[in-house]
């Protein structure tokens, strides 16, 4: 076992190499529990990674934009052009076979919403204020009842809510789910950097850090097990989902059974897409470039091509990423054992960090580092084909982002809540509205325990005949 100071000089000496050796100026002021805590981090530093993007960020600032000439319009697979029954009972009987799992993103620190703790604890629902996280238990639960499956749930958290993430499932009773098939791992983190490419430290004895991005996921999954896990229990195939969705359908057979056996899939990985609003909503969408399908970040999309339209008027890159994705599990133990990860991407962002002349922590008014993620979508194009799925977006997608204004809680709950009532008149329930078509005059909450679409619902015994204006039905 090599001493503290062995370790010192040799943590000292790598990062002189990389022009980081300013991560140790406090180490004279520690004791030994945190010199012990500054080495612990000091050593999984990826500092050839770092450098690496220190300089391939350089280097594009340097260059001008690539060209965008390449961008096609995506094919999109269409629930109209299908034989949706065909692909449903696929679908079903992967999940009753227990070929599926459930896999949550969920280690993101979800600064816009500014809620203080983990983001799927935040309350989503309109009446009974359910967490994100219960919404995702019972629609799995359901899904279990429904197709008689399995279904374990992998959920990844971040070293910052791993803990207090599982402690709340415990207080929960992991909502009935049973506590084995409720599997936590947590996912890498990298440290932020400073504008000019220098390690940002958050105390005299511990490096800025934040999780390395959604697309983090393909390493930790492989690193905790999960994938060797799942392969042992037989689950081939991976529904993956956001934790700030509560219309997602954890579980979709259709979606599944188009992913498995639709001939535009290679069953490797594919994606749901809603049409974007109008050309500037801030969305990923799905193109063509290079003969693979990839997914470009709103702001990498130039306004000439996001306002093109075809003859008829419909925007041509249309299909917005809603992050819902069906994934095999060979294809992400193929992208593990290739030890490339996914490319990393960099965000200007507030860090609270140490001066390194006082050693006072400092809280940014202005943006003051670069933190580094790597997204899954960029998984896509290393697919050898990858479907892509439009669904309704008032069916599946309403997430909660910001806390308040577009995407917020109030516009979220506000989505459920029509769903709901779309559900209710589709079993020839009259909903009040506001006039002809307009917003639902009531609010309805419906657990997906109750009914997961509207077909399930119609079966209900306990459905009420009507609704009045202004009531709230919890159902
Ligand atoms: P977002 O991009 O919305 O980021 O994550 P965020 O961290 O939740 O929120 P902001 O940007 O700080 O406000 C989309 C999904 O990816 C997960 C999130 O938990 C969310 O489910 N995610 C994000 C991770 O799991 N890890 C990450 O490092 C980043």
């Amino acid at each position: 076992m090599p001493s503290l100071q062995d370790r010192y000089r040799k943590t000292k000496e790598r990062l002189n190499t990389f022009g980081q050796s300013h991560v140790l100026a406090f180490w004279d002021s520690l004791d030994d529990s945190r010199r012990e805590n500054l080495l612990a981090q000091c050593e999984t530093l990826p500092l050839e990674i770092l450098n690496q993007e220190i300089a391939n960020s350089s280097a594009s600032h340097a260059k001008s934009d690539p060209s965008t000439d390449d961008i096609q319009p995506v094919s999109v697979v269409c629930a109209q052009s299908l034989d949706a029954l065909k692909y449903r009972s696929i679908g079903e009987e992967m999940v009753r076979s227990g070929r599926v799992a459930c896999f949550t993103v969920a280690g993101g620190q979800g600064t816009r919403l500014g809620w203080n703790g983990p983001k799927g604890t935040f309350p989503a629902t309109p009446l009974l204020h359910k967490s994100l996280f219960q919404v995702f238990a019972e629609s799995i639960l359901a899904a279990r009842r429904r197709w008689r499956g399995n279904i374990p749930w992998y959920l990844m958290t971040s070293p910052l809510n791993h803990q207090s993430t599982q402690d709340f499932f415990r207080e929960h009773d992991w909502f009935k789910l049973g506590e084995k098939s409720v599997r936590f791992f947590a996912q890498g983190t990298l440290p932020s950097l400073s504008l000019d490419g220098k390690i940002l430290l958050a105390a005299p004895d511990s490096i800025a850090l934040n999780p390395d991005g959604h697309g983090g996921a393909i390493r930790a999954l492989a690193a905790s097990g999960s994938l060797a896990e799942m392969r042992r229990e037989g689950v081939d195939t991976l529904s993956y989902f956001q934790v700030d969705n509560p219309l997602v359908k954890a579980v979709d057979p259709l979606f599944l059974g188009l992913h498995a056996a639709h001939p535009e899939s290679s069953g490797e990985v594919s994606s749901k897409v809603v049409a974007k609003r109008d050309p500037s909503e801030k969305v990923g969408v799905f193109c063509r470039r290079d003969n693979r399908t990839v997914v470009l970040e709103y702001s990498d999309l130039p306004l000439r091509l996001a306002e093109a339209t075809h003859p008829d008027g419909a925007l041509m890159h249309s299909a917005g990423s809603i992050a819902i994705h069906a994934f095999s599990r060979a294809f992400l133990e193929r992208l593990a054992d290739d030890g490339q990860g996914l490319p990393l991407h960099r965000a200007l962002k507030k860090v609270a960090s140490i001066d390194m002349h006082s050693g006072v922590l400092v809280e940014p008014v202005a943006p003051n580092a670069i933190k580094m993620e790597a997204f899954i979508f960029d998984a896509v194009p290393m697919a050898i084909r990858s479907m892509v799925y439009e669904t309704r977006r008032n069916e599946e997608f309403a997430p909660i982002k910001n806390a308040d204004g577009e995407d917020s809680a109030a516009t979220s709950q506000r989505a459920q809540s029509e769903r709901a009532a779309r559900w209710f008149e589709a079993c020839g329930i009259e909903v009040p509205r506001d006039e002809e078509g307009g917003e639902c005059a009531a609010t309805i909450e419906l657990s997906p325990l109750t009914a997961l679409d509207a077909s399930e619902l119609a079966q209900c015994a306990n459905l009420p005949r009507s609704i009045a204006v202004g009531a709230k039905i919890v159902l």
